[in-house]
């Protein structure tokens, strides 16, 4: 097998603490074994202009294992296969160039550190000759095949710290406090963060709700004293029978983006019971910020695991955490595909086992 001389690297999708942990992994490593990284910035815009990218050595990644964002950029709209663009059709197909540019570069192959989004399109790369391996970033912690992405473990740390404030100010003012977290269509940050916090409510797209659940357990903490009640709900939750909340519908090369539903549960709880609400929406500050120490270490041991992969001839494939190895698993098998929380999830029959209402 011929020694790989020169690989690319890049970040796609919306940013996750630990982003830059496996940059300064893969690069150092890579160096360690004699093979150039160049760095692609903005996701695969990177690989549609050459000026675009840098060489990125030791030096270059010194100090960043604990810095959040991305040194190399990134973003979820620049899918090559559907680039949005303003003509009537709104989006063109730049792959064709992207595969030229690559080989141009003298590029042997390809990190892709990345969600479903951007992992399907290393795939889609992958299919069309291109040496790939894709490391699974997300604070949703929705990829299939994989116990856990890095920048979960940072997202859940901050709602669970949010929650903990949150207490202190609804039980003074025995308020019902609504606070909406990230996740998309999983119920994994809402659910963690829930448990983490002490929440009494917990709302997650895996379980539809029905408020009046909801309001019956806030009355029930108030006849025993509990005069106020944590609501955690993910921005994925909907009500049985009803529809999510959507904050901008998908258009050529966007995805949907989801967001609000905490406020309209918090204003249903307050005429519901009577008791004063207010919601919190973490948004992107679940994202910001640098990395847990686990979040660092798992990012750490993805990149050095995606170089030995490289090295070893084995593409088509995402690292994966299978404690306690990390192990390549097929890009095709994860695919298309959402990996939701389980409803027989042990954490999810202790939540209920220890009194947390999921509103069904
Ligand atoms: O996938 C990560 C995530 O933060 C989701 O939890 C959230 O729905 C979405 O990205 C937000 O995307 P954007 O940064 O485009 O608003």
């Amino acid at each position: 097998m011929p020694q790989i001389k020169k690989i690319g690297v890049l970040t796609g999708g919306g940013d996750a603490p630990g982003l830059n942990a496996v940059i300064r992994a893969v690069v150092k490593s890579a160096h360690n074994a004699g093979i150039e990284v160049i760095g692609l910035e903005d996701s695969f815009d990177g690989l549609l202009d050459p000026s675009r990218s840098r060489v990125l050595t030791p030096r270059d990644v010194t100090g960043i294992l604990r810095l959040g964002g991305t040194i190399l950029g990134t973003t979820n709209h620049g899918n090559p296969f559907e680039y949005p663009v303003d003509t009537p059709g709104g989006k063109v197909d730049y792959s064709d160039r992207v595969v030229e540019t690559f080989h141009k570069m003298g590029l042997q192959a390809l990190v892709v550190i990345g969600g479903d989004g951007s992992l399907s399109i290393a795939h889609q790369f992958y299919l069309k000759g291109i040496p790939v391996v894709g490391v699974p970033k997300t604070i949703d912690n929705d990829i299939v095949g994989t116990n856990s992405c890095f920048g979960f473990d940072t997202a859940v740390d901050f709602a669970a710290g949010a929650i903990d404030r949150l207490h202190t100010t609804a039980e003074a003012h025995k308020r019902i406090m609504v606070v909406e977290v990230m996740g998309r269509y999983a119920g994994w940050i809402a659910l963690h963060s829930g448990v983490a916090g002490g929440a009494d409510v917990i709302l997650m797209p895996e379980i539809p709700f029905d408020l009046e659940r909801v309001a019956a357990t806030i009355r029930k903490r108030e006849s025993f004293g509990a005069k106020f009640s944590i609501v955690v709900v993910a921005e994925g939750a909907k009500p049985i029978g009803g529809t999510l909340t959507v904050r901008e519908a998908a258009r050529a090369g966007y995805v949907e983006r989801l967001g609000g539903v905490g406020i309209g549960v918090s204003a249903q709880l307050e005429e519901m019971t009577g008791k004063e609400a207010r919601c919190v929406v973490l948004g992107h500050l679940q994202r910001g910020g640098g990395p847990t120490s686990f979040d660092r270490v798992l990012a750490t041991r993805f990149g050095g695991a995606a170089v030995e992969l490289l090295r070893r001839g084995v593409y088509g494939k995402m690292v994966a955490n299978n404690p306690p190895d990390i192990v390549p698993v097929p890009l095709s098998d994860i695919v298309g595909r959402t990996k939701t929380v389980p409803l027989d999830y042990d954490l999810l029959r202790t939540a209920r086992a220890i009194g947390v209402s999921f509103g069904d």
